[in-house]
């Protein structure tokens, strides 16, 4: 099969990886991809954001199979346009990506499907929003409605925070995505990541991963996209992972398919584990980066063939051939992100990485420059590894850290501090 892939950062990077150990892809495209995913197939500069454009290239290179990756280009409808023309598609419309596109929609869906999320209440004007705050009191977390490059939600916790958050948000610091405003009840626990892929009807759970979103070593600093991931998370026992099956996934899946707007693709589902229980804290609709690096580490081929099953609809008689493994990855950025940090700066040393079925170094922000790879981006490499355990894996993905020669970057030294210590 001829199979186009959507995006170019670290996660794309690893969907190109894992797609290219099957036998099934004949040919491989990346577009807009990144100097790491050139190394491995083709890539393609194309506006992604318009299914018009994407559609037409697919046409004159026999496209049998399009992963869409980020977010953007499914809310912009772009996985719509390309299936009305006929073309295979792994990624949800634009009416089901409103489950990460819109806050207030995910709560709404929430409430018809019963699903355990925090409470919430939703503004489009400042005045009635601060009084709520006031009449309930911090802790409590303010989030613009749309999305917002994941820097859309305030977990306040005091009053003044989140009074402040609502002057911003409606003073258009998030643009159209702060015209509405979800206030929410705070919740105490710890965050996990559940991965299931989903055609429309069925669900197929592929794996779980925690994040690090914090900047620094100790979970200091401004919040990021996320410096390391691992899977598994320990803390979604498969008693969790049931109870999340049967009170939020399939729920809401039942839930969009009786609105007429099935949800089709990856459904990352963003969890709070407290005392033995989860609750929802949000839906992504695409893999979340890093986190699919880790997972596609650990699914390899197979991943193919379950993202193909989801979009030929036949996930029901698809089945996860689990390793007892864990993988590890730890993200290289550039000095200064999240804020401002310098582009261009020379990456050396990535030739002399490992690159086996267990240690892979994964571009996100990068560019080649006459044979040089330059940063190009915040967060630039996602050293990734597999082993039997975690400790070996984290080794492996720190083994490679370390031997990246790249004065201008950091990462951080903790990650899996939870498990590992
Ligand atoms: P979201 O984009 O909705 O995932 O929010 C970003 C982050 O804010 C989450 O990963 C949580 O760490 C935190 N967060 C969001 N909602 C809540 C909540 N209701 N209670 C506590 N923390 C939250
Ligand atoms: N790593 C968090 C996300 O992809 O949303």
């Amino acid at each position: 099969m001829n199979i186009l892939i959507l995006g170019g950062g670290g996660r794309e990077h690893a969907l190109a990886w894992a797609v290219l150990q099957n036998p099934k892809c004949d040919k491989l495209i990346v577009a807009p991809g990144n100097a790491g995913i050139a190394k491995i197939a083709e890539c393609a500069d194309l506006d992604i954001l318009d299914g018009g454009v994407v559609g037409q290239f697919c046409e004159e290179n026999a496209i049998d199979f399009i992963i869409v990756g980020p977010e953007a280009p499914l809310a912009a409808g772009v996985a719509d346009d390309l299936r009305n023309a006929g073309f295979l598609v792994f990624g949800p419309s634009k009416d089901a990506a409103r489950l990460e596109a819109s806050k207030g929609f995910t709560k709404e869906i929430c409430d018809a499907a019963g699903a355990p999320t925090a409470g919430y209440a939703r503004f489009t004007e400042a005045g009635p929003a601060k009084d709520y705050i006031r009449a309930q009191g911090a802790p409590i977390v303010v989030k613009a409605d749309g999305l917002a490059a994941g820097k859309g939600v305030i977990v306040a916790m005091d009053d003044a925070t989140a009074l402040a958050a609502i002057d911003d948000m409606f003073g258009g610091e998030f643009g159209a995505a702060g015209a509405e405003v979800v206030i929410e009840e705070f919740m105490e626990g710890e965050e996990a990541s559940f991965f299931v892929l989903c055609d429309g009807e069925n669900a197929l759970p592929i794996g779980t991963a925690q994040d690090h979103k914090r900047a620094y070593d100790g979970d200091e600093g401004p919040n990021t996209g996320g410096m390391g991931a691992y899977s598994p998370a320990p803390v979604l026992s498969d008693a969790i992972q049931t109870q999340v099956m049967d009170q939020i996934v399939y729920p809401t899946l039942r839930e969009m398919a009786k609105r007429g707007t099935p949800y089709e693709g990856v459904l990352y589902v963003g969890l709070m584990i407290k005392d033995g229980a989860a609750r929802l804290v949000e839906y992504n609709c695409r893999f979340g980066d890093p986190e699919c690096q880790v997972l596609m580490l650990r699914l390899g081929a197979q991943a193919f063939d379950l993202m193909h099953a989801a979009a030929e609809k036949r996930l029901d008689k698809a089945r996860v051939n689990w390793a007892d493994d864990h993988a590890m990855t730890v993200v290289l950025a550039a000095d200064g992100y999240p804020g401002s940090y310098e582009k261009g700066t020379e990456i050396k040393g990535l030739d002399a990485l490992p690159a086996t079925s267990f240690e892979v170094c994964f571009h996100a922000g990068t560019t080649a420059d006459k044979g040089r790879v330059l940063a190009n981006g915040g967060r630039v490499l996602n050293v990734t590894a597999r082993g039997a355990t975690l400790q070996e894996a984290r080794d492996r993905a720190y083994a490679m850290a370390g031997a990246v020669d790249w004065p201008e970057g950091f990462y951080r030294r903790d990650i899996g501090w939870r498990i590992l210590g």
